[in-house]
Parts: structure tokens; sequence; C-alpha cells
């Protein structure tokens, strides 16, 4: 059974099929309406969200399941003194998937620990958001076409912001990956994560603590929220939360096709006249959210491969067609006459795949 509680326990392979399937669901909705017809979503969000709890519910109910769930522990048993581990074994009878969001970082690791369902973090205290990190990768991918050779500038909260550490470990394992960390001295990007994941990759890292000095050599921006509720000294976030505004005329001197990312909710980093920008894709990353987790649901539930499986598994037909192959098995040896509709809608011999003439 997995889990997803840190981007890393997907293989860079496993995060690309990820991203492929999500692709595929945008392009054949259809196909997946059913995927989780009889499955159940438990969203346990001890802290509050917008964005990614209702994405995991919209994505639930476009594959066809239900959800349960509280948004607000102060409703549930934890306010009665419960454990995370007790919330689970208990939550494990109810559903076949945990989508958990919580203050307390590493509570979703406990979780996939004494649940006997998959657990996803939906996002621990500063620590670690991989599901926005598969948004974020789905985005790139289909805004700038690749998730190789670009320079992204990360800007604003890089230390409390959980979003930046998953994305950086993501983009760790990709080619010709640029990193530009852009934040004032109090919000530096932790020097764990600089050593561990910047500098053992050889990935080259540039600080800087203004955003004007390398707008230019951008191909993404991601912007990121002052974390407020993270802040112990309530003066330092007072001084530091009008550090960063990206306003139009900032944008004069960026590339003409930098792509402009930020997981929202956004406070005042990005001013709303930057909205109308065509490089301003933060909008459409929301609703590549709900799309990469339903890929995600699919893949911990193993219903990716079956569904494959069954997608491509092809039906034959009996009739009283001929195969007029006659180099065809089929019209040597004693096998059943076996056919099948191609996409195109043509009667194809299962054998040899020649076409067949309809009667
Ligand atoms: C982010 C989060 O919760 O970490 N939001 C989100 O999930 N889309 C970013 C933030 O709150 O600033």
């Amino acid at each position: 059974m997995r889990s997803l509680i840190d981007i890393m326990d997907f293989s860079k392979e496993e995060t690309h099929a990820v991203i492929d399937l999500a692709l595929d669901i945008i392009a054949h909705r259809w196909k997946y309406a059913h995927a989780c017809d009889g499955r159940k979503l438990a969203t346990l969000f001890y802290e509050p969200s917008t964005r990614t709890r209702l994405s995991f519910t919209a994505a639930m109910m476009e594959l066809g399941g239900n959800v349960i769930g509280f948004s607000d522990a102060k409703s549930s048993s934890v306010s009665k003194g419960e454990t995370v581990a007790d919330t689970v074994r208990v939550i494990s009878a109810f559903a076949d998937i945990i989508a958990m969001r919580h203050f307390k970082e590493g509570a979703p690791l406990v979780a996939s620990q004494y649940a006997s369902i998959p657990v996803i973090n939906a996002g621990d205290g500063s620590h670690a958001h991989p599901t926005q990190t598969l948004t974020d990768l789905l985005t790139i991918r289909r805004e700038l076409g690749r998730l190789d050779n670009f320079t992204i500038g990360f800007c604003g909260d890089l230390k409390f912001g959980r979003t930046v550490h998953s994305l950086i470990k993501a983009l760790s394992r990709q080619t010709g990956i640029n990193v530009v960390l852009i934040a004032p001295d109090e919000l530096r990007l932790p020097a764990h994560l600089k050593k561990e994941i910047c500098e053992e990759n050889n990935i080259p890292t540039k600080e800087v603590t203004e955003l004007e000095d390398v707008i230019a050599d951008l191909d993404i921006l991601y912007m990121t929220r002052v974390q407020e509720e993270r802040f112990l000294d309530r003066d330092e976030f007072l001084r530091l939360r009008d550090r960063f505004i990206l306003t139009p005329d900032k944008l004069e001197n960026a590339k003409k096709d930098m792509v402009i990312l930020h997981p929202l909710p956004r406070i005042n980093e990005i001013s709303r006249q930057v909205d109308k920008d065509p490089r301003a894709a933060y909008f459409r990353q929301v609703e590549n959210g709900k799309f990469v987790r339903m890929a995600l649901i699919m893949t911990l539930l193993g219903l990716n491969e079956k569904y494959l499986e069954e997608e491509n598994k092809t039906e034959y037909l009996t009739s009283e067609y001929k195969c007029s192959n006659p180099v065809c098995i089929c019209n040597s040896e004693d096998v059943d006459k076996q056919f099948y509709r191609s996409s195109e809608g043509l009667l194809r011999c299962a054998y040899c795949e020649g076409l067949v003439p309809e009667k």
C-alpha cells in the first residue's frame, strides 16, 4: 500500500506517470467519470484550506467517488484529545483513502504508519506539500511544455513556505534547472534544504534579496505569501509582509513568455493588475490541482493500471465475418474467429490486424 507523504516517496518516473495520467484525464474527461465508483475519500483537515480541500473533494467527485471528513478539527474527536494515530485507525474502517492537512509537521507520516489505507499529505506545518508540487509540475509542463532546462525564481517566504520546499526537491531530479532564491535574510530557504537539495545535487543556485535584480533571467517566477500563521514574532511579520509586491511595471523587464506561478492564497504580493497579464498562470494552476489530484487518487488506489489495462483491453467480437488475409493463422488453423473495432471504427482481424470487409 502506497502513501504520498513527501514528494520523494515517488520516483521521478512515478511522478511523471501521475502527470501523464493527469494530462490524459484533461484530454478524455469522460473516460474517468466512474473510475472511483463506490470509493470514499476522507479529508481530514486540521488547518484552514480552501483550494486543497475543495480540489480533493472535486477530484474524487469527478471520478465518481464520495467524500467524508472534517474541515475543522474542533468539530471532531480531536477536540476531546484523540491522537492522529487513533483517528486514522478509525477512519480506515470508513474510507478507502485519506487526505490529511495538519499544523504539526510529520502528522501525515504518523497517520500513514497507523492507517490501513493510503494517506496523502495535504500540507504539514511549514514542512511539505507534495500535492501542490504535483500541481506545480503539471502547470509547468502545460505552460512551458517541458520539465527540464529552465531558470526558476522563488520569491517571498522561502523559510516557512512548504510549497517551495517540496517543489525544489522535485526539481532537483530534473535536468538543466537553475534556481534563484529571492528573499530577505529573515525568510531565506532553510540552510539544510539549500545544502541537501541544491548543493548536493549541483543545482546552480543564486540567492538575492531584490526581485528587480534577477527578474529578466527567469523562465518561471514562483511567488509566495508571507506565512503569517508561522511567525513567532508578530513585529517581524509586520515588517516583512509587504517586502515583495509584483506589479505590472516590475514585469516590464521580464521575459515575454515568463510564467508567473503562486500556490495561492494571494494576499498582496501580486497586485490585481497582474492578473490580466497572459503570463499570470496562477488561476490555471488551481485547475491543474484538481486534475493532478484525480490522477494521484487513482494511482494510490491502484486504479491507474487496472483502469488503463481495462481501457486498453480490446474486446474481441466473434462473428460470421471472415478474415481475407491468406497468410493469417486463422485461415490455416482451427482458432476462434475474433475481430475488433479499431479506433477509426474499422473491423479488423484480432490475429493479423488485417481489415475485414463488412457484410
Ligand atoms: C499553500 C499552503 O497551504 O501551503 N496553499 C495551498 O495549498 N494552495 C500556500 C499558502 O498557504 O501560502
